[in-house]
């Protein structure tokens, strides 16, 4: 895709403002992944949102505000922490779960009591929400399970002609989703995705919190499935990349690295997400990497684990759940 000049963008702003305010889907970038934009007052768009992305209807999406202050149009009674939290990462990779408001509509919510809501940190995305009169819901812009998309080709390569306005809003910088926080009835926080923002760095605001264990939980309870942001491709993840390699002789295998080669056989692609060992710039490269091995068609792809620290933690948690059988 062409990236457009000043006066080509400002005119697809303006087509994105007209078509939301009809109900309709937009295609815009955040500093994490592209969402799947649309009026989260408006059961309508919401409803489309859902189509388009094949998503069960039990799995509730986040709402994308412009300012801390617009947090009370979304939610209410809405803990301090909260608020410490929004003012240190906002804009930014960082979601809280709050008490709903009933202008939230119920699709956005899957009918739960509570609201995501985040203010994303990408000018495009910020400046939309500036011309706008409601906030918009958007979960991750690729069909229900696959690779999260990090540019607008891939979101292009997933909808083409169903979707009629992608904002091209460059390669995400963060690349992973944000960091999804919740609290209790007695407004203790807990960690419901691993994202962008490291739990180090809550935790720095929060004093140590709750992780929350969504194995076997319905997807409709607050959290996440264990399947997600897969490849095509039968994917494993592993500690031990070359032993891992002995087990599938003779086949077409892709590796996804850290830092590093562990081999120099002929593979059908290998990609390493940071050579001089960086977890942010692993994180951002790691989506585009799944993409393009998976393109490449290998019978098998082996994802290697990475040191459980900082957004090693996020990133070991994505490969985990794109490796899930
Ligand atoms: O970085 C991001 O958060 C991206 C960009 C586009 O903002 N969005 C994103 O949306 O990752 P999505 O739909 O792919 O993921 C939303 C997650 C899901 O795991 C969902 O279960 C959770 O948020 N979620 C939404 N509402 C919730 C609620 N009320 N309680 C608990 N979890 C909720
Ligand atoms: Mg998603």
């Amino acid at each position: 895709m062409q990236s457009l000049n000043f006066f080509e963008l400002m005119k697809r702003i303006e087509q994105a403002v007209l078509e939301l305010n009809q109900d309709g889907i937009v295609a815009i970038p955040t500093e994490t992944v592209y969402g799947l934009a649309g009026n989260a007052f408006s059961e309508k768009a919401v409803r489309k949102i859902f189509t388009l992305k094949k998503r069960p209807f039990n799995n509730p999406l986040i709402v994308h505000i412009k300012s801390v202050n617009d947090l009370t149009n979304v939610a209410q009674e809405i803990p301090d922490l909260a608020y410490n939290l929004a003012t240190t990462f906002w804009p930014g990779p960082l979601t809280l779960i709050l008490k709903k408001k009933n202008s939230v509509a119920q699709a956005v919510t899957a009918g739960l009591e509570t609201v995501a809501v985040r203010m994303p940190n990408h000018p495009l995305a910020l400046d939309l929400l500036e011309r706008l009169d409601f906030p918009l819901a958007a979960p991750s812009a690729n069909p229900f399970g696959s690779i999260s998309p990090t540019t607008a080709a891939h979101v292009f390569s997933y909808f083409g002609a169903n979707l009629k306005n992608i904002l091209d809003g460059g390669e995400c910088e963060r690349g992973v989703e944000s960091t999804i926080i919740g609290f209790d009835d007695n407004n203790h926080p807990t960690l419901y995705r691993y994202g962008s923002i490291s739990l180090e760095e809550i935790e720095r605001v929060t004093g140590q919190i709750k992780i929350y264990n969504n194995e076997g939980v319905k997807p409709n309870a607050p959290g996440m499935l264990s399947k997600h942001y897969a490849p095509v491709t039968e994917s494993i993840l592993t500690e031990d990349v070359p032993g891992m390699m002995r087990i599938f002789p003779g086949k077409r295998i892709g590796l996804l690295l850290f830092k590093e080669k562990v081999t120099d056989d002929i593979l059908v692609h290998q990609e390493i997400l940071s050579e001089t060992g960086d977890f942010e710039e692993a994180a951002k490269n790691l989506y585009s990497a799944m993409h393009r091995l998976d393109e490449k068609g290998p019978d098998v792809i082996i994802f290697q684990q990475l040191p459980m620290k900082g957004l090693g933690l996020t990133i070991n948690d994505k490969l985990r759940r794109a490796a899930k059988k």
